[in-house]
């Protein structure tokens, strides 16, 4: 078995915020070693719906070519980074129907045993970022797997401020990703590598 841990990272975007985090989460990953894929969960919303906002619309254009995810993205992985908008303090529908595609795999006790980690985007301050994450990780201890938040394991957790997982604040759709959410996405991106590679190993042994 190849010790290269293999991450995937599976995020749903409307307007592209979150889609921006993936990107730099994959890359921080594969810089760390990791082999990735970043993967997108499919949209359920009405095309009139997309149509009717302006930047919904061009990051749907801009994002046509990214992969949607399969439940095999999860099984391939050794580790997988979830990301989504927030929803009124939770989860996205779109990412949520990804997640409940997973009850084959799970049945067959295929999620456990993995390192799994989130990220969330917000319009404002808090907004909904630790309820989206916690709501995303009660999944997580149903499908058996080691949640690897970055907690304040490096100096950067205390500028962004948030041990549960990476956010950022879009300010209505006016604050672009910049370097404070960057540097949260690529440490927590560099840890999950590590601890993934640990407990493979240690699995492997
Ligand atoms: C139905 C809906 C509910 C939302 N609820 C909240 C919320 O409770 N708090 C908040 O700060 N932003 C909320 N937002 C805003 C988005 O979560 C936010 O703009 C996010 O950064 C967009 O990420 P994206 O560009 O990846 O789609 C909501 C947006 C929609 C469409």
């Amino acid at each position: 078995m190849s010790s290269t841990v293999k991450v995937s990272v599976i995020y749903y975007s409307s307007t592209g915020f979150s889609a921006e985090i993936a990107k730099e989460i994959a890359e921080a990953a594969e810089k760390a070693g990791a082999e990735v894929r970043l993967r997108k969960a499919a949209e359920l919303a009405p095309e009139a719906a997309i149509a009717s906002n302006e930047a919904w619309a061009a990051h749907a254009a801009a994002s046509a070519g990214v992969p949607v995810a399969t439940p095999q993205d999860v099984e391939w992985a050794d580790a997988v980074i979830f990301g989504t908008p927030t929803r009124f303090g939770n989860v996205s529908s779109q990412l949520k129907q990804f997640l409940d595609t997973l009850g084959g795999l799970w049945a067959q006790g295929r999620l456990a045993d993995k390192v799994y980690s989130g990220f969330v985007t917000t319009a404002t301050t808090h907004g909904g970022q630790e309820s989206t994450l916690l709501a995303l990780y009660n999944s997580i201890h149903h499908f058996g797997g080691l949640v690897v938040a970055p907690g304040y394991t490096d100096p950067v957790k205390y500028i962004d401020g948030n041990p549960y997982g990476t956010s950022h604040v879009d300010g209505q759709g006016n604050n672009p990703v910049g370097p404070q959410t960057r540097d949260a996405a690529r440490h927590q991106a560099e840890r999950v590598v590590r601890i993934a590679g640990a407990l493979k190993a240690g699995l492997a042994a």
